[in-house]
């Protein structure tokens, strides 16, 4: 899917898909894996609010619970301008993707590219455990 249209998902899935009540700060994410398909996400809030989860894990793990394992890249879009995935959100998608391309999204014409890197840089990750890509 081309970046624009990814980012469109995103910004659909803050509209549509955010549970918020105590922040009322909007995030959607919208994943595209190695097969095409694409799974969005928004931020879900706990009043016990160490439960929250991101926008970025809903939609990447909603992605592995059906089975899809590489994202060839994520859209980020909130409800403030260049809203950088929080650490936990790079540590998850670090394990699901070498070569993502991470987009962080103002709107489908206003956006960043970056990789995870150059956002979480000497990761620790399956590599440390012996593990390879293929799990
Ligand atoms: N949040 C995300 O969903 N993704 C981010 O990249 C940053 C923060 C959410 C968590 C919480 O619901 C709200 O934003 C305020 O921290």
């Amino acid at each position: 899917m081309n970046t624009q249209d990814l980012i469109k998902l995103a910004i659909k899935a803050k509209e549509e898909m955010t549970y918020a009540p105590y922040s009322k700060f909007r995030v959607g994410a919208c994943v595209e894996m190695e097969d095409g398909s694409v799974y969005s996400g928004g931020n879900i809030e706990i009043a016990s609010y160490s439960a929250t989860n991101c926008a970025e894990r809903t939609a990447i793990f909603k992605a592995v619970s059906e089975g899809k394992r590489s994202i060839v890249k994520i859209a980020i879009a909130a409800d403030s301008k260049d809203v950088f995935p929080c650490g936990i959100c790079r540590q998850v998608i670090r394990e699901f993707g070498d070569n993502t391309k991470i987009i962080i999204a103002n709107s489908e014409n206003d956006y960043k590219t970056y990789t995870i890197e150059e956002l979480l840089p000497h990761s620790f990750n399956k590599k440390d455990l012996g593990v390879s890509d293929n799990v």
